[in-house]
């Protein structure tokens, strides 16, 4: 009998604990809906993007975004088991509407550097990318940065690439000129607008590859070495580490390397994603 009593005070106390812990999950959930203003739980992540950036994230024929990118993220939610939703958004938006709790994923070719770490958060790095010179294809005169002196260079707002041009504007008297989306960029630089293009090596030669056959090409060495990451809210631990696992697993299970073979048509270096050691 008293072996009886023990037993059911001790079932007892497990489902007084079990009601507390749901509890408390409730309540904790409740608080972060009020404080972002919200009264439903928040079931799907918001992930964003600059969808002029192929082929890690464009739009095709349909309006479906695609790319690199796209399907990585898509990936990642699936093997973790959360929901997502997909916006496009000014690449110079994308760190601001983290820190302010618009979106809570940036994916979009974004390179990962000091200034932004101090922002966000980024994750494992995923792609091994650089900056690169473009002009017209009729053009002998530029072959190096020295060469950019008195000359125009377009780039997209807020990238690598505008701050290599602005550099260069210091150290040779380069013009810089910004645009909204890498189209306009290549577009300027085709019409005359602009005599360079500094831009993401594997963006410029997509680009080169499908529309500009002809009119653009690649010039001099690398300018900079860069690595990708996917961005968080900086206080967002729990999400980053979803992220990160969700990457690894992906890594481990093959998924990975196939979606890198479908985009660039080749295998991912071993040690992606992770940084080189
Ligand atoms: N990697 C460069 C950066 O982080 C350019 C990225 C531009 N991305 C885009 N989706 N338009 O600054």
């Amino acid at each position: 009998m008293k072996k009886l009593l023990k037993l059911s005070l001790a079932a007892l106390t497990v489902l007084a604990l079990m009601i507390a812990v749901v509890g408390c999950g409730g309540e904790k959930t409740a608080a972060t809906d009020s404080e972002q203003g919200q009264n439903e739980v928040k079931e799907k992540l918001i992930v964003a993007f600059e969808p002029t950036f192929a082929p890690f994230e464009s739009t095709d024929e349909n309006g479906e975004f695609v790319g690199f990118d796209i399907d990585l993220i898509k990936a990642i939610a699936e093997e973790q088991g959360i929901e997502i939703e997909l916006k496009s958004l000014g690449f110079d938006g994308l760190i601001p509407a983290l820190q302010t709790g618009q979106i809570d994923i940036a994916i979009s070719g974004m390179t990962i550097k000091p200034e932004r770490e101090e922002k966000v958060s980024f994750s494992l790095p995923y792609y091994e990318a650089g900056l690169i010179m473009a002009v017209r294809s009729d053009n002998n005169e530029i072959t190096k940065p020295e060469d950019l002196a008195g000359k125009t260079i377009a780039v997209q707002i807020g990238t690598t690439g505008a701050d290599k041009a602005n550099e260069f504007k210091e150290k040779y008297g380069a013009k810089v000129k910004t645009y909204n989306t890498t189209d306009l960029v290549f577009m300027e630089l085709i019409n005359g607008g602009a005599d360079a293009v500094i831009n993401d090596i594997p963006v410029t030669k997509h680009y080169i590859a499908e529309k500009g056959k002809d009119k653009v090409k690649l010039v001099g060495d690398l300018l900079q070495g860069e690595y990708y990451g996917i961005a968080v809210a900086k206080n967002n631990t729990e999400l980053l580490e979803t992220i990160n696992d969700g990457l690894l697993k992906l890594k481990e299970n093959g998924k990975f390397a196939e979606l890198y073979k479908k985009w660039f048509g080749y295998e991912p270096p071993e040690y992606l994603p992770g940084s080189p050691s």
